[in-house]
């Protein structure tokens, strides 16, 4: 048997190929620290593939590389090589096998998602929206507390519902693994249990629009009692505050409107101009005129955004329901006149 060195050799190449491709994957794309239960079958996963592609690369590389080398016409030799007219078993082994392969990998990833989606007795929910460009956290367990973080206790599945209140966004913490879109008119859902005390970042995965790459928000999985602690914090309801000014402040930030995620306050233009010195402002717009800010032309820029717009800037930007978000807002928590307190806010912002 000639053949048998060949063979022996193309096999010992391939376990070769295959343990270094999958050493060289492991640098190449290493993922992030796995914090969630669900981390583990889905990592189990990326392993699995991550072998049978060392190895399929690996047997194809070492078989073509091996026969061009090995094989190749010696000098002097003028024959004509034998002709091969398909092997029936060959083509039915590499049918088959894949075909197993990749149902086997279907069926296995079924199992692994039904029990990524199946109900905790002792989850906690808690209610998630994103927006252009921000997002923010409810928590109807505890009076609807509210937070621009999500904030979760260690080692307790949650249940996430979520709402967009404009177009599509998706929710992706990467050290937890799962992933899930906000889709506007619709409630979707997504379950984890956070395994590690830590601050992580989530990140809108769904082109959403011009500030999609700064729709982050901080995520912080906590012990229980400092859980409790947070919650005693984030019930807060600026409703309440005694300064209209104050209350302003809240109502801008990513737990409330948002407003702060495209205008800033400290001069730098974002997706929106800034807020600072904006009260009394010569303000060009797109279309030559010049106006002066006072509280009409800004009650008239939050209820009906592309009325004016600032040169530099472009229409269509800002979100065009801040009408119905303040009035749901002005009836959930008992405020009286968020767009006056609004107001009152940029007022201030003068230096
Ligand atoms: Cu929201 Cu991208």
């Amino acid at each position: 048997m000639k053949n048998t060195k060949h063979f022996v050799a193309v096999i010992i190449l391939v376990i070769l190929a295959t343990v270094g491709l999958r050493l060289l994957f492991s640098f190449m794309f290493q993922l992030p620290t796995p914090a969630s239960e669900e981390a583990i079958p889905i990592d189990i996963m990326f392993n699995v593939h991550f072998w049978l592609i060392a190895f399929l690369f690996g047997l194809i590389m070492v078989i073509m590389l091996y026969s061009a080398l090995v094989f190749r016409r010696q000098p002097g030799d003028e024959e004509d090589a034998p002709h091969i007219h398909g092997n029936a078993t060959l083509e039915i082994v590499w049918t088959v096998l894949p075909t197993i392969t990749v149902i086997g990998f279907g069926v296995w990833a079924v199992g692994v998602l039904q029990d990524l989606v199946k109900p905790e007795p002792n989850e906690m929910v808690v209610h998630v929206t994103g927006r252009q460009w921000s997002w923010s956290f409810e928590y109807p367990e505890d009076d609807n507390a509210r937070s621009s973080q999500l904030t979760l206790p260690v080692n307790r599945p949650v249940l996430l519902e979520m709402e967009a209140e404009d177009v599509l966004h998706s929710f992706w913490v990467p050290e937890f693994r799962v992933k899930q879109d906000l889709v506007p008119g619709q409630v979707t859902h997504l379950r984890f249990t956070p395994t590690e005390v830590g601050s992580y970042t989530l990140r809108c995965a769904e082109i959403c629009g011009t500030s999609h790459a700064y729709m982050l928000a901080q995520v912080n999985i906590v012990s229980d009692s400092e859980f409790a602690a947070f919650i005693e914090d984030a019930k807060d309801n600026p409703a309440q505050y005694e300064l209209a000014e104050e209350r302003g402040a809240a109502w801008s930030s990513n737990e409330y409107l948002g407003c702060a995620a495209c205008h800033s306050i400290d001069g730098s233009a974002l997706a929106g101009p800034t807020w600072l010195n904006i009260m009394g402002r010569q303000e060009q717009m797109d279309d030559g005129t010049t106006i002066t800010v006072d509280e009409a032309y800004l009650r008239e820029s939050i209820l009906n955004p592309n009325a004016h717009i600032v040169a530099g800037y472009n229409a269509n930007v800002m979100p065009q329901n801040f009408d119905e978000r303040i009035a749901t807002l002005e009836a959930d928590l008992g405020a009286q006149d968020i767009i006056g307190d609004l107001i009152a806010y940029m007022a201030t912002l003068q230096e």
